[in-house]
């Protein structure tokens, strides 16, 4: 296995490993534990989760059971978008942190936007969590330019993260450009398009010619990026490995340009209609 050590990103108040585990989907808790522990095993550092996912559980049994120190690994969950009121929101972190068997968080983000709560009170209690030592950052997931500038300009704590789709089939110069002129760190969530750039010829040409996997090269393109951070989640124990072994070369200017070419695709793979909000236009 080549260089697995991972770089730290520093964002207001916090460092975040550049690339974390993401735990969307496994297909039982067996092998969820199982390849949880791998990560960790070799040398993730960070993982990404949410209620949603139904996967805290298995991260907290991964974590417990393995000889990394929780404070070495940075957790980060997320409170969706049914528990936006107030109350609600203090149950959910109540809920998560017992499920993942921790007294806190690194990140907590609102999944997704809640246009039938005042973001005023869903970021209130955001920032009541970290008050409260609950979570050490916080952040957002799915925010547009007009709701972030809103969340940044009500929200009484600093936002540390705007969790986005971005990979090389998306422009998101918008946000992107939103996100840094708020001091924020990027992550990208689905940073493989789900697959769907794998095959690309121009990235299997890159990936060729830097004896790399198609993943690897995908994923460099973010990473080189300043102030991005990405969640990839592979079932496959070989892909987990490969997608963290992304730190011992960098990619030429006339390649990151090639791939920046693909964002003309403007695939968006996570656009759930009874969430999404109305995205901004490129
Ligand atoms: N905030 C949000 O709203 C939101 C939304 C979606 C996702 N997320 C987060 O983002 C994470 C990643 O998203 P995702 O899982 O949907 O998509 P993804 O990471 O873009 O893609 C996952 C797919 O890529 C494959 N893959 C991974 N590494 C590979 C490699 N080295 N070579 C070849 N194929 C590889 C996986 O295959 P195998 O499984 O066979 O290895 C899987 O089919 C999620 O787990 C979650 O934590 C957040």
């Amino acid at each position: 296995m080549a260089s697995n050590k991972i770089p730290i990103i520093a964002g207001q108040g916090g460092q975040i490993p550049a690339v974390g585990y993401g735990t969307m989907l496994f297909p039982d808790a067996e092998s969820a534990v199982e390849l949880i522990t791998h990560s960790l095993n070799c040398g993730y550092r960070h993982i990404d989760t949410a209620r949603k996912y139904g996967s805290e559980k298995w991260v907290g049994e991964a974590i417990r059971t393995n000889r990394v120190p929780r404070e070495d690994i940075w957790i980060t969950t997320k409170v969706t978008e049914e528990n936006a009121n107030a109350d609600d929101f203090a149950r959910s972190v109540e809920i998560s942190l017992k499920t993942l068997d921790v007294t806190y968080v690194d990140l907590l983000l609102i999944h997704w936007p809640q246009p039938n709560v005042p973001l005023e009170e869903t970021l209130g209690a955001l920032a009541k969590s970290k008050r409260e030592g609950l979570a050490k950052n916080i952040g957002v997931s799915n925010f547009t330019v007009s709701l972030l500038d809103e969340a940044i300009n009500k929200c009484p704590e600093p936002i540390f993260t705007n969790q986005i789709e971005y990979h090389a089939y998306i422009r998101q110069n918008k946000i992107l450009t939103a996100c840094f002129r708020h001091n924020l760190l990027v992550t990208c969530h689905v940073p493989l398009a789900r697959g769907a750039l794998l095959s690309d010829p121009v990235i299997s040409k890159i990936a060729k010619l830097y004896d790399r996997t198609p993943a690897q090269i995908a994923l460099k393109w973010l990473v080189q990026q300043p102030g991005v951070v990405v969640v990839p989640r592979a079932l496959e124990v070989r892909h987990i490995e490969e997608n963290i072994n992304i730190f011992d070369f960098e990619l030429g200017e006339k390649e990151m340009g090639q791939i920046s070419e693909l964002q003309s695709n403007n695939l968006r793979v996570v656009n759930p209609p009874e969430r999404s909000p109305e995205w901004d236009k490129e």
